[in-house]
């Protein structure tokens, strides 16, 4: 049976992951794609429905981002918001303008409840603003259907062909009822069942791995991580034995990770496949010595991280199938969908070893957001301490050490990110906060420890609460929980005299400090 699809057409705004993942919460299955996407691709694919997200420019000014006439003519639903919303409108015979008062952040907004979109919601509803243009005259057959104290069309439709502008942003939490309003576009209007769910898809998915690997050889890097370790389980559901996860200890793990991992898929746990766990330390704090430029930290990383897992795919010989940790994120990051610049070089560790003699490729999770990615792991059995444990940067510690990466450095990020965690799990606040750990600045200082004079690092805490990891604000840790961390990392990790709390959010900061 044909999977019942939602496409986002992404015209560059900040909240388009958001957008759709929005759509998945409602149980649809939705896909971005950029709006450079031909019409011919988009019927080919057979959507149920079209949301057109946000996106930087004013539509009516030259060489913005637009779409054809053709899109709103096919019959299939669509849905524009803010910037799409204005496209809609302009395409279509209205007009939209610099607006006399720029709107932004949380807004009152006064609803139409005889819009299916709103029909029950408070007629007075909170929504979040983001705009410099507004629609100043709706197009032919719309009619306006919420407006606020500035903007007089904060959403329109056309009912009869399936239309719909909004000028706010449902799909961020700050729009109060939000949700309710995708949900009504995506299970009313596109007449989606609301089919796509995680228990179907594990099964699903094991089934169609089993059968497309038959009897072949799987080759899997482990990295400790909840994307790689869900895709492992799933192969190791599917294939059993036939399945080796090659896991590369890089020196650049948290406190006892390494021994972690190795406890959960190592011959005395509860999964039967092959496990090799190689100790290449060593080798990657020589490729790394008098290296002080993140991102040619990221490469050096993941080009050792290549050629290790390369030496010790050679001894295993030649496999069928590699298994690669993807999730949807990184298929839209990397500029395969969507529009979304690249801040930084986000690829999981371990790229695509090119020396590697396999056949394909499979990817389990290729689909999947973050949060879908953790409810496959707990449809598929994997404890909840793992499946939770907070996203970890494939290049680790490495660029969570400002500047030149050496054993010592990490150590003592080590001990201090393995302190701050205890305390944070002791405060009952760990599963509350998005992402926290502990970072080395390059910053040495002056201090007085007894009666003598230190010089010595100064430890950077960073905890922020994120929904996407987009966007990320710092986390209000009660002052007591912050005083003892400081003072137990003083104590005891040696080299270190000072530690700061990062107050930064995202934007302007990113969650790494590199
Ligand atoms: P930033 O620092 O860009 O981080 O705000 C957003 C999220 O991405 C993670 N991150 C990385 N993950 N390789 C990865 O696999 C990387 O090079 C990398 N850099 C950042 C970061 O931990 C956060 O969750």
């Amino acid at each position: 049976m044909e999977q019942e699809k939602v496409l986002v057409i992404d015209f560059g705004g900040q909240y388009n992951q958001l957008v759709a993942r929005r759509v998945r919460e409602c149980n649809v299955y939705c896909e971005i794609y950029s709006y450079k996407t031909d019409l011919e691709q988009i019927r080919a694919m057979n959507p149920r429905g079209i949301i057109l997200t946000g996106g930087p420019d004013s539509c009516y000014a030259e060489g913005a981002a637009t779409c054809e006439r053709e899109l709103f003519e096919m019959g299939i639903p669509v849905l524009g918001l803010c910037y799409g919303a204005q496209l809609m409108t302009l395409v279509l015979g209205g007009s939209v303008e610099r607006a006399p008062v720029r709107e932004y952040g949380k807004t009152e907004v006064t609803v139409d409840n005889t819009s299916v979109l709103f029909s029950d919601v408070q007629r007075q509803t909170v929504c979040w603003m983001s705009h410099f243009d507004y629609i100043s005259q709706i197009a032919p057959g719309f009619r306006v259907t919420a407006h606020t104290a500035d903007c007089p069309v904060a959403a329109a439709e056309d009912e009869e062909k399936n239309l719909y502008a909004i000028q706010f942003h449902p799909e961020v939490l700050h729009t109060q009822e939000g949700t309710k309003m995708l949900h009504h576009f995506v299970r009313t209007v596109c007449g989606c069942s609301g089919s796509w769910r995680m228990d179907s898809f594990v099964k699903d998915s094991i089934g169609a791995i089993r059968e497309r690997v038959g009897g072949g050889k799987v080759l899997c890097a482990l990295s400790g991580g909840v994307d790689s370790s869900v895709a492992a389980v799933m192969l190791a559901r599917a294939v059993g034995s036939q399945l080796t996860c090659v896991f590369v200890d890089h020196g650049l793990l948290r406190k006892n990770e390494g021994d972690e991992v190795e406890e959960v898929f190592g011959e005395n746990g509860p999964y039967q496949l092959n496990f090799i766990r190689v100790n290449a330390q060593e080798r990657f704090y020589k490729k790394l010595a008098g290296i002080t430029e993140p991102e040619q930290k990221r490469k050096i990383i993941g080009e050792e991280f290549i050629r290790v897992f390369e030496e010790e795919a050679k001894k295993i010989g030649a496999v069928d199938y590699l298994v690669q940790g993807t999730i949807y994120p990184d298929v839209v990051e990397s500029g395969l969908g969507g529009e979304s610049a690249v801040i930084k070089s986000h690829h999981n560790v371990g790229g695509l070893p090119d020396c590697v003699d396999f056949k394909e490729i499979i990817e389990p999770l290729r689909s999947l957001f973050k949060d879908e990615v953790r409810k496959a792991g707990l449809e598929l059995g994997i404890p909840a301490y793992l499946v939770y444990r907070q996203p970890f940067p494939g290049p680790g510690l490495g660029i969570r050490i400002i500047g030149e990466v050496t054993g010592e450095k990490v150590r003592i990020v080590q001990d201090a990110d393995a302190i701050y965690r205890e305390e944070i799990a002791r405060a009952g606040l760990d599963r509350t906060i998005g992402q926290y750990f502990a970072a080395l600045t390059n910053m040495r200082s002056v201090g007085v420890m007894g009666d003598e004079r230190t010089y010595d690092y100064a430890v950077a805490l960073r905890a922020v609460n994120t929904v996407d990891f987009m966007t990320a604000e710092s986390a209000e840790i009660p002052w007591q929980v912050l005083q003892t961390v400081m003072s137990r990392i003083i104590n005891e990790v040696h080299g270190v005299n000072r530690v700061f709390y990062d107050l930064t959010s995202k934007p302007p900061g990113t969650i790494e400090f590199e």
